[in-house]
């Protein structure tokens, strides 16, 4: 394909295959130092270049978007777009798309990782062995949470939620789901989800939760101190979504009381700041943003960016547009 060379600029690294792909057609800058650009050079940017791909670790805001006239599509590296002020991208007529789809798989992997290390302490267990504290087996070491026969609370139930209940029936667990409206009943049904319309009542009915919403001023604190209350003695939380979703002191409280077992986590409000209070607590086992990290995932996301600039280069339909 000969489309004339746009300028894009790359704010991180991709995987080397869709770094070439992508820069076989298009003058394309990555930003070698593979640290986050700063807000002004970001704003910066919006002069230089005809297309920015972000990812979730820039903050595209209103500020930026100010920055300059020339970027015409912000593409981002990702499913999640709360980091871009849409509607400042909207009112200058600026594109976004997203990569919806290809990390549901690998994201709704990870959160059963996290369910499955919270409720068996893998965390615990592993930082027992490596600090040669392990005294060998013994019938009350270590004691976790079966999921057979639980019931896993899903907030939200799009892709990734489907994804993880999916995995989970395949443990033995039931499934039950909070969202604004029941899901279509052919995949509610193969899942025996139970809908239920009231987000505390959700909480309530669960043995361990897991959230599956954007992020956003809508969903900020969500899980909230009341929420946390609501939620059964000795349960477990996992948050595979956005750190914002969560109110992590009422968690730390909850965690620290002991009224929640324990819980999983790979996103945080402020990343890579991770709230002290959770680095010093045993019962919560704590990833760096994970969620899509395999090499097949990061590629596909990658050719999902790129299918989206050749539709908009050559004036077609936008695959994935979110504004
Ligand atoms: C997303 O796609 O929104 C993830 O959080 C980053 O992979």
């Amino acid at each position: 394909m000969c489309v004339a060379k746009l300028r894009i600029l790359v704010t991180r690294r991709w995987p080397e295959a869709v770094e070439q792909e992508l820069a076989e057609d298009y003058d394309v800058t990555f930003n070698e130092s593979d640290k986050p650009l700063d807000q002004s050079t970001l704003a910066s940017a919006m002069n230089e270049y005809d297309v920015l791909c972000p990812t979730v670790s820039d903050r595209i805001d209103a500020d930026v978007i100010a920055g300059g006239d020339r970027v015409k599509l912000l593409a981002n590296y990702g499913v999640g777009f709360d980091h871009i002020a849409l509607e400042a991208a909207r009112a200058k007529g600026i594109a976004v798309t997203n990569t919806p789809g290809v990390l549901t798989d690998a994201t709704a992997d990870l959160t059963m990782t996290l369910l499955l290390m919270a409720t068996r302490r893998g965390g615990e267990g592993e930082r027992e062995v490596r600090a040669g504290q392990w005294t060998g087996w013994r019938p009350t070491h270590l004691l976790g949470s079966s999921l057979h026969g639980k019931v896993l609370g899903l907030v939200g139930f799009g892709r990734i939620a489907q994804a993880t209940a999916c995995r989970a029936r395949a443990f033995g667990m039931k499934i039950a789901y909070y969202g604004r409206h029941p899901a279509d009943s052919k995949c509610a049904c193969d899942l025996d989800a139970h809908f239920y319309p009231d987000l505390h009542a959700l909480l309530r009915a669960a043995d361990m939760v897991s959230l599956h919403v954007p992020g956003g001023t809508q969903t900020r604190h969500m899980i909230d101190a009341a929420a946390i209350k609501a939620m059964r003695e000795g349960a477990y939380l996992v948050n595979t979504a956005r750190g914002e979703v969560v109110d992590h002191e009422a968690l730390a409280d909850a965690l620290t009381g002991g009224h929640l077992a324990g819980a999983g986590l790979d996103v945080y409000p402020e990343e890579p700041k991770v709230p002290e209070r959770l680095l010093a607590l045993p019962n919560v086992v704590l990833l760096p943003h994970l969620g899509s990290a395999t090499r097949e995932t990061r590629e596909a996301m990658g050719r999902k960016v790129i299918a989206n600039i050749h539709a908009w280069a050559t004036g077609q339909n936008l695959p994935d547009a979110v504004s």
